[in-house]
């Protein structure tokens, strides 16, 4: 049967499709920026109809109705990573987290959080039939491919992403059109901090770098300092608006990757039309699934590989604590760990953690003697490269702990530094 026949057979409202879902199914939602709102819509507005079902997302930047408190019963969130829309849910105790490297999910889904059901949003097909996945091919194509029933929201709006990022109509199960606008992530208000942090990092960058850049003010404040680089690659697991600054200015030409050599190579996007619109049928721009994209191995094949990620606290160490505040969640680890790894084995490659020297207005040190109690190590002190925050750069790669400590105390807030030092006089020894 032509793929047209097929297509126009599947097409439903929101609310047929979301039918197909039933009491103690596992549904897992496309990532982020991708999320289909009409399909989550009308799931939940069919709550009373359901019962047990589990709901797995990594990042949600819908207003996820699921986690309600009056979904509880109906609708149980599993998170891959927590974000603002689904903390107090967990806080609450109405939803679960699941520690997973991002690159391990896709393996996940084929295996013991096998989906009964994936909900996608999809361009329209091409004239082969074929949907791209768009802004967000990570683990999303790998849910649609294990899911015993694929439904999927149609947008015009999304962009027709290149790389493996395709699904035939045929393995659709129903088809909801919806044009409307795809969710943005408004550039992040970059203050002097950031752009003192952005400053150090871009001292680490070399031209000819390929660069690793996670999500947030950080990211954005390095991209402003890189202005006068030249041939910049991207091998990233996402990446915003602030690359296609880059692109235009002829900043980032790929040019010099070894690996994917002329192409920036990403599994998802968050950002503005302006970053959906450039990545729209441009060939410059590769997705691929997560599992592919944040294996370290692969990372590990581009040379001179740069990764540049944050986090919450760093103790004298060196240990790396991204996701939760004590034992408050309130991240997930994301593909932090994949991309320092993957710098790690990068001939030439670097990875940084870069992060504002005080939390809560100044009153708090990231840079502590010891973590706060309950919190997960995210990045071990046998992985971490630099600390970069506004006062500067710790490298602690193959550094001792007395001068692990030195280093870190060095790039303190300044009101901090005295307590930090008595620690470390009482720790090893010696005068600071
Ligand atoms: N002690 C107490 N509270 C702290 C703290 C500390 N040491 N550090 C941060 N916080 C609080 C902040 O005050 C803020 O609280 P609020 O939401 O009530 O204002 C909250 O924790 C988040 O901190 P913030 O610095 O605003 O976070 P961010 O948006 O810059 O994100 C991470 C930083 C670490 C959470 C984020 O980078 C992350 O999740 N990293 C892991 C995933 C990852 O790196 N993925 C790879 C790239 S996508």
């Amino acid at each position: 049967m032509h793929w047209t026949t097929l297509y126009e057979q599947k097409k439903c409202t929101a609310a047929q499709a979301v039918k197909k879902i039933q009491s103690g199914d596992r549904v897992v939602v496309g990532h982020a920026v991708s999320e289909p709102a009409r399909l989550i819509e009308a799931m939940t507005a069919d709550a009373p109809r359901l019962r047990d079902v589990e709901v797995v997302h990594m990042i949600a930047m819908g207003d996820s109705p699921y986690c309600r408190p009056e979904m509880e019963g109906h609708f149980r969130h599993n998170a891959l990573f927590v974000g603002a829309n689904t903390r107090k849910a967990v806080e609450e105790g109405r939803a679960d987290v699941t520690p997973v490297y991002f690159s391990e999910i896709p393996a996940l889904l084929r295996g013991s959080l096998s989906p009964d059901v994936a909900l996608v949003q999809l361009s329209p097909p091409d004239s082969h039939g074929y949907c791209s996945f768009g802004v967000a091919v990570d683990y999303t194509k790998p849910a649609a491919e294990a899911a015993r029933v694929v439904l999927a929201q149609i947008n015009p709006r999304m962009p027709r992403t290149l790389g493996d990022s395709f699904i035939h109509v045929s393995r659709l199960d129903a088809v909801v059109e919806a044009d409307e606008p795809i969710l943005e992530l408004p550039p992040p208000a970059v203050g002097e901090v950031e752009r003192a942090i952005g400053r150090h990092c871009a001292s680490l960058i070399r031209d000819g770098d390929t660069l690793q850049l996670g999500i947030g003010a950080i990211p954005d404040a390095v991209l402003l300092f890189l202005k006068d680089k030249k041939d910049l690659g991207i091998h990233s697991e996402m990446f915003s608006d602030g690359v296609v600054e880059l692109v235009e200015a002829g900043v980032i030409t790929n040019a010099r990757k070894n690996f994917h050599p002329g192409k920036s190579v990403v599994t998802f996007l968050m950002g503005t039309r302006r970053l959906y619109d450039y990545v729209h049928d441009n060939p410059e721009v590769e997705m691929y699934p997560v599992d592919y994209v944040n294996d370290p191995r692969v990372i590990a094949q581009n040379d001179n590989l740069v990764s540049i990620n944050s986090c919450v606290q760093v103790d004298l160490m060196g240990q790396v604590v991204s996701t939760s505040v004590g034992l408050r969640q309130i991240s997930g680890v994301g593909g932090q760990v994949d991309f320092v790894r993957g710098a790690n084995m990068s001939r030439g490659g670097r990875s940084i953690m870069a992060m504002p020297s005080t939390a809560a207005h100044g009153a708090i040190s990231k840079i502590v003697p010891l973590i706060d109690e309950g919190a997960a190590v995210t990045t071990s002190r046998y992985d971490v490269g630099y600390v970069v925050t506004e006062y500067g750069t710790a490298e602690l790669r193959g550094k001792t702990l007395r001068q692990r400590a030195r280093a870190l105390i060095g790039i303190a807030h300044p009101d901090f530094r005295g307590g930090l030092r008595e620690e470390y006089e009482r720790r090893f020894r010696e005068r600071f």
